[in-house]
């Protein structure tokens, strides 16, 4: 696969850091999350209600677990792309997805490159706090999503109550990156992801962001007391 280009500064260690975690990266997802992972991405899916003859797009589709889920609904989506800019994401997802109506492309959430009004959804699972600029990629989603299409974003955040904030964030600051770095071999990459996560916008702070890049009716809600966010809203007509 040729070399996938990244228009910022700063993408281009993020994409680095990914193609070196990709051979351990389901692994430690299950493994880090208790399998918790994949109920997220259930429920994401189930955001868009009916999946029948729609087209969708996997933004950050890393080994294309979103969209897998999504082709494995009944009765089947139009059309599932993924894209990813990271090459070792996507050719352990092409495995992944092999004999599946799924098509995964290289490209950079900053710089989709599609068309415009396209898709009727658009998501993105843990993927937007990495980009280097959030709010074009958001306005990306925005362009190449169908008038009334739907975005659903799915990312990290941290439980409300102070006693569970305080066990999860020592799991998650000091058990995780520690797992993380023994298993997959990389020095920082699970330091970079609770230091992503602290440092990216949540709830209100995110719907705004959401708002500002044209989504309106734009609401959330929290799974596993807070864990994870899982945000929606839609392109005006
Ligand atoms: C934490 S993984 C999430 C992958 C997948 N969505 C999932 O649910 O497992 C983040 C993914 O975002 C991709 N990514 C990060 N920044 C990106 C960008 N600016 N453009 C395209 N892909 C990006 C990475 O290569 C990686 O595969």
């Amino acid at each position: 696969m040729e070399k996938i280009v990244v228009p910022l500064r700063g993408a281009n260690q993020i994409q680095a850091m990914f193609n070196a975690v990709a051979p351990h990266y389901d692994f430690l997802n299950r493994l880090l999350s208790a399998g918790y992972d994949r109920r997220w991405r259930k429920l994401a899916v189930n955001e868009f209600e009916s999946v029948a003859s729609k087209t969708f797009l996997d933004v950050a589709t890393g080994t294309a677990d979103i969209a897998l889920e999504m082709a494995s609904r009944q009765p089947a989506p139009h059309k599932i792309i993924g894209m990813d800019f990271s090459q070792s994401m996507l050719e352990l997802g092409n495995k992944k997805v092999s004999g599946q109506d799924i098509k995964l492309i290289p490209g950079s959430a900053e710089n989709i490159p599609l068309k415009d009004k396209i898709f009727d959804g658009v998501v993105t699972a843990f993927g937007v706090r990495n980009f280097s600029d959030a709010e074009q990629g958001l306005r990306e989603m925005h362009r190449v999503l169908k008038p009334k299409g739907k975005i659903v974003v799915l990312e990290f955040s941290f439980p409300q109550n102070g006693l569970l904030q305080w066990f999860y964030r020592f799991y998650f600051e000091n058990i995780l990156p520690l797992t993380g770095r023994i298993i997959s071999g990389h020095k920082n990459a699970y330091s970079y992801l609770p230091a992503s996560v602290a440092n990216f916008p949540k709830g209100n702070e995110f719907k705004k962001m959401l708002e500002e890049s044209g989504f309106h009716n734009v609401s959330y809600k929290q799974l596993t007391f807070g864990i994870v966010t899982l945000y929606t809203g839609l392109k005006n007509v």
